[in-house]
C-alpha cells in the first residue's frame, strides 16, 4: 500500500471542504466508462455537486457514514455506508459508491477504504454488510477475496451491465485480551 494514506469520516459540517474533490472523483470514474455508480455517463460537474450535496441530511440525522482516503490534502478514494432504520434491520448497513482515483488503483487503498468502512459498520452495531457490484469486475473480485458472497443473481440496469448482490457477515473485532496475548 501507499505510505502516507488515511481514512477518515467526513461529517456533514465537513462536506463543502471535500466537495470538489469528490465531484471530479465521481466524473472521472463515471465519465471515464467505469462503472456507473448509479448515474448515466457523462455527469456533469452540477450534477455531480447536486449528487454530493444531497447526502448532507443523511450524514446529519446519522443514516449514512462517507469516508474519505487521503495523501496529505489530496482525496484518492471515497466509500460509503448505508445505514437503515427500519426495525428489522438493525444487524444491516448497506456498502456503496467505493471509488478509489484511476491512477491509485492496485496498491490496496480500496482495501483499507472498505476496512475502515468494516469498522464503522462495527462501531455502530452493524454485523451484515450488503452491496451491489459490477459483475466480472475489479470490485466483485475484491469484496469476495474479502470474505463477501453472492446474494442472488444478476440485477440489470440502465447502461446494461449486470449487478451482483454481495454480502458478508462481520467476523467480530479482535478482544482485548486476545490482542495482549499477541
Ligand atoms: C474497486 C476499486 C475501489 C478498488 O480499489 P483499489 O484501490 O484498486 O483496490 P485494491 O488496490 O485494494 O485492490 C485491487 C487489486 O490490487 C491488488 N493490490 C492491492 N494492493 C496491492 C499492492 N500493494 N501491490 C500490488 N497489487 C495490489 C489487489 O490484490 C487487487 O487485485 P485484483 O484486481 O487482482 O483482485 C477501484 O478499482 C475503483 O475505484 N473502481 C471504479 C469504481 C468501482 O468499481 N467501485 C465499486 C463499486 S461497487
Amino acid at each position: 500500500m501507499l505510505q502516507s494514506v488515511a481514512v477518515r469520516s467526513v461529517s456533514a459540517m465537513e462536506l463543502d471542504a471535500v466537495l470538489p474533490q469528490l465531484v471530479e472523483l465521481l466524473r472521472e470514474t463515471v465519465n471515464a466508462g467505469g462503472p456507473s455508480l448509479g448515474f448515466i455517463p457523462p455527469v456533469s460537474t452540477d450534477a455531480g455537486y447536486a449528487y454530493w450535496r444531497s447526502l448532507r441530511p443523511e450524514l446529519q440525522n446519522g443514516s449514512r457514514v462517507l469516508v474519505v482516503a487521503h495523501a496529505g490534502e489530496r482525496i484518492i478514494g471515497t466509500g460509503q455506508l448505508e445505514i437503515p432504520h427500519w426495525p428489522n434491520a438493525p444487524h444491516r448497513a448497506e456498502l456503496q459508491k467505493l471509488v478509489v482515483t484511476a491512477a491509485l488503483r492496485g496498491h490496496g487503498i480500496g482495501n483499507v477504504l472498505i476496512g475502515a468502512l468494516h469498522d464503522a459498520a462495527r462501531r455502530l452495531g452493524r454485523s451484515l454488510l450488503i452491496l451491489n457490484a459490477r459483475h466480472g469486475g475489479a470490485a466483485e473480485r475484491l469484496y469476495k477475496r474479502l470474505g463477501y458472497r453472492e446474494a442472488g443473481s444478476r440485477i440489470y440496469g440502465r447502461t446494461g451491465w449486470g449487478a451482483v448482490r454481495l454480502h458478508h457477515a462481520l467476523p467480530r473485532a479482535l478482544t482485548n485480551k486476545r490482542l495482549r496475548r499477541e
